[in-house]
């Protein structure tokens, strides 16, 4: 036994914990200590079975994610070797009863198979989320799993990385029973049942493996599936090849075969990048100059003032997580319209089977809409949602101020506005935050928290909190304009125009980033949002341009034609009813007139070309966001990368990719692009200073504290 583990008796049922808090993650000395723990109640001989549980809220979450870096990074040498532990907790000849609560994820979840019997509470979840880590499950999962549930679903759990409820995971064999009251109780219970019984090993099993005629063509469509859903990754076709290598070879020639795709997994970039990911999403939370036991403020009601695309989507995501919120807008027809967009995403939901109706009712009964504030009297906190206008902003800022209870938190969506500025019309600046929503609200995963120069910290602290608790990445961020997320797209799109000016299709454009991983093209994106609103912003912010600069002007030409994209049925592609993009031939002719009109000259410009300057126009404008301070790491600006703007997990987001590609390497790219391009380009410093120095961005850290503007 080890620190990690104890064992004590129920009667005759041996009861072992496993202690290894916060997410009893299988570390060096836990599946040790699980081994010791079993041969020594084995070896006592009133015990007639063993019961596996976990202390705290949780089963066990899976291997050490930090020894699979330790790995890679030289700094361990061997494997995680867990498999071996397993096979001798499958061997033991009292039976072996796993009792789930919370997650049993990853080997979590492999340490259960080897276990003869598996109960679980109602709230349990089941998984092999390696694919999230751009790993394989590595300690058996891959050919115990298709012995317990089949081929077809360990294919699906094990690509998806999505784990099971309890019911689910009983129905589909995962799992014995589903446990009611209290775990501890029924699993001893369930052990006395089965003491006795003969053993049975799910390694030995093969009665749901299939046959080969039966699995081909779930083999064959697992993997074009993979083929299309997981461009360019090779994680989710290792997994289904593990899991077909189970149906063709004797167990332990599976389990070589398995270890021989995940080294081939974990050693890849594509893991490294993913893990970076794991970690970087995690550090977010954690603010030097705020300690983690900050007093956080309690935020049980909210107030939201706009009832348009990004407040109503807004209110959902507060009544999702259980918050009751009041939705004001100005007049009536605003209000209906906003709930009409609420119920038809709701609706959509329960069709596509995310929510039950029941469900949703009960969401709905969360949101109150109002035309007046006196509603909000009673609520912590308050999300403004208006028009992008700073005049009206501040006036409602002094509304809110006057309206909302001493202490409450008054947030700003604002995209581009300074906070600061709307700060400073109310009395209580250090109450004021923005919290930007990314749309639809009720769908995208990033916050971004922006921080103003008076802001209090347990205001950020709550906020936060807050972010976790709506099932958000919030990343705290300073005020600048666009803060990170689109300080940096604006060079993105920017180049893309560019681009095609020069004689790229748009199709090209966007399939190249598409095919180097991208959710979507920027051109596209352009189409999705509204080519109007960046038209809007560029005019706007005209004056703040270096002078002298390259700008592009196609895109402009495209709005004043009243091409907005897809809401007008044509931008840079044209769209059908259902909206669906097609290349528009008109367009091709126009990019040609109006360069040859503008004395550009055109030429073919190749896919490498395209991504290295849309992909280090992010890197370049992220270095001086970091350098600045506005980002408080580069993990951060990847985190908004890949939680908001569809940058590929698997290349770990923008400045981890710069690392991994080498900033001196992509410090010459930008030179040449400078010299080529113009001012626009002009290398950050800290891109220079890391090219000189050898040093990579992941290790950069910032002296000062963050910047607020
Ligand atoms: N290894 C090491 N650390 C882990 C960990 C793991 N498997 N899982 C979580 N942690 C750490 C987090 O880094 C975090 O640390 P800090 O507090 O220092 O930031 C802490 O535990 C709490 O984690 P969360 O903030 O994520 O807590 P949560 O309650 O929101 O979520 C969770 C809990 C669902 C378990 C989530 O942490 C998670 O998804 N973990 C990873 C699960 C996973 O991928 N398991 C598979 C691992 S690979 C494997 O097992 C391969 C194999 O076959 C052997
Ligand atoms: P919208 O135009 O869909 O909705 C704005 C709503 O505010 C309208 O319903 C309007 O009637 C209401 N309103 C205007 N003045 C009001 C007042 N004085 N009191 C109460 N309600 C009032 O706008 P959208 O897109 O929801 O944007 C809102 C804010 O969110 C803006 O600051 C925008 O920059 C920001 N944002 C928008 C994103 C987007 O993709 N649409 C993304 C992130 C932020």
């Amino acid at each position: 036994m080890t620190d990690f583990v104890r064992w004590t008796k129920q009667q005759d049922i041996a009861v072992i914990t496993i202690d290894n808090p916060p997410v009893n993650a299988l570390s060096p000395g836990v599946p040790e200590g699980i081994v010791a723990a079993v041969a020594e109640a084995e070896s006592d001989r009133s015990v007639k079975a063993l019961v596996l549980i976990g202390a705290g809220k949780s089963f066990i979450a899976g291997a050490d994610i930090k020894e699979f870096v330790k790995l890679t990074s030289g700094q361990r040498r061997g494997d995680i070797g867990i498999l071996a532990h397993l096979l001798k907790i499958e061997d033991s000849p009292k039976p072996v009863v796993v009792a789930i609560q919370g997650n049993a994820l990853g080997g979590g979840l492999e340490v259960a198979q080897a276990c003869h019997y598996r109960v679980a509470a109602s709230d349990a979840r089941l998984g092999q989320p390696e694919v999230n880590l751009g790993i394989i499950p590595g300690a058996g999962g891959t050919q115990r799993l298709p012995r317990l549930v089949g081929v077809e679903r360990a294919i699906e759990m094990c690509t998806t990385g999505r784990p099971v409820g309890a019911t689910e995971a009983a129905q589909l064999g995962l799992i014995d029973r589903v446990v009611a009251g209290d775990l501890l109780a029924g699993a001893v219970a369930f052990a006395r049942e089965v003491a006795g019984k003969p053993i049975r090993k799910t390694r030995e099993r093969s009665d749901r493996l299939g046959t080969p005629e039966q699995n081909a063509p779930i083999f064959a469509a697992a993997r074009e599936n993979a083929r299309k859903k997981y461009r360019n990754q090779i994680c989710q076709m290792a997994a289904i090849d593990a899991i077909e290598a189970a149906t063709r070879l004797p167990f332990d020639k599976g389990c070589q075969e398995e270890r021989r795709l995940f080294d081939h997994c974990l050693y890849s970039e594509q893991s490294k990048a993913q893990i970076h990911v794991f970690f970087a999403e995690r550090e977010v939370s954690k603010i030097p100059d705020i300690p983690k036991e900050m007093p956080l403020l309690a935020v049980d009601r909210m107030a939201i003032v706009g009832a348009g695309t990004m407040g109503g989507g807004i209110a959902m995501v507060c009544a999702n997580a259980g918050v009751p919120v009041a939705l004001k807008d100005t007049d009536p027809a605003a209000l209906d319209r906003g709930l009409a967009t609420i119920e038809k995403n709701y609706a959509m939901s329960v069709k596509r089977g995310r929510f039950t109706r029941e469900y949703v009712d009960e969401r709905l009964k969360l949101i109150k809409t109002t035309l007046s504030y006196d509603d909000f009297a009673s609520a912590d906190m308050v999300i403004e949602a208006v028009f992008e206008t700073m005049p009206l902003k501040k006036q409602v800022f002094a509304e809110l101020d006057r309206v909302m209870k001493k202490g409450a938190i008054l947030a700003s969506n604002t995209s581009t506005l300074n906070i600061d500025e709307i700060a400073a019309t109310t009395s209580r600046p250090e109450s004021v935050i923005g919290m930007h929503f990314f749309s639809p609200a009720n769908v995208m995963r990033l916050l971004e928290i922006v921080r103003g120069r008076r802001t209090s910290k347990e205001v950020i602290a709550t906020c936060l909190q807050l972010a976790r608790r709506l099932g958000k990445v919030g990343v705290l961020v300073g005020n600048c304009r666009g803060f990170v997320g689109n300080r940096m797209f604006l060079p993105y799109i920017r180049e893309a125009q560019f681009l095609v000016e020069e004689g790229a299709a748009p199709e090209a454009v966007d399939q190249a980033l598409v095919d180097w991983g991208m959710a979507m093209g920027p051109l596209a994106v352009g189409d999705l949002g509204g080519l109007d609103v960046s038209y809007r912003i560029r005019k706007e912010y005209r004056h703040l341009e270096k002078p002298g600069a390259r700008q592009p002007f196609v895109e402009d030409r495209l709005v004043e034609m009243g091409r907005l994209g897809q809401k007008t049925g044509a931008g840079w592609y044209k769209y059908d009813a259902e909206r669906r993009a097609s290349s528009d031939p008109e367009i091709s002719g126009l990019l040609r007139k109006w360069a040859a009109e503008s004395g550009l000259a055109q030429r073919q410009i190749s896919a490498e070309e395209i991504v290295e300057r849309e992909i280090y126009s992010l890197v370049n404008e992220g270095a001086r966001i970091l350098e600045e301070g506005y980002a408080l790491r580069a993990g951060d600006i990847d985190t908004i990368y890949v939680n908001g703007y569809g940058f590929p997990a698997y290349r770990g987001g923008p400045m981890w990719y710069a690392d991994t590609v080498g900033p001196k390497k992509v410090y010459e790219r930008i030179s040449a692009f400078h010299r080529q391009h113009g001012m626009l380009w002009e290398p950050a410093p800290l891109l220079e200073e890391l090219a000189t120095s050898g040093g990579t961005f992941a290790n950069f850290q910032r002296a000062a504290a963050q910047a607020t503007d």
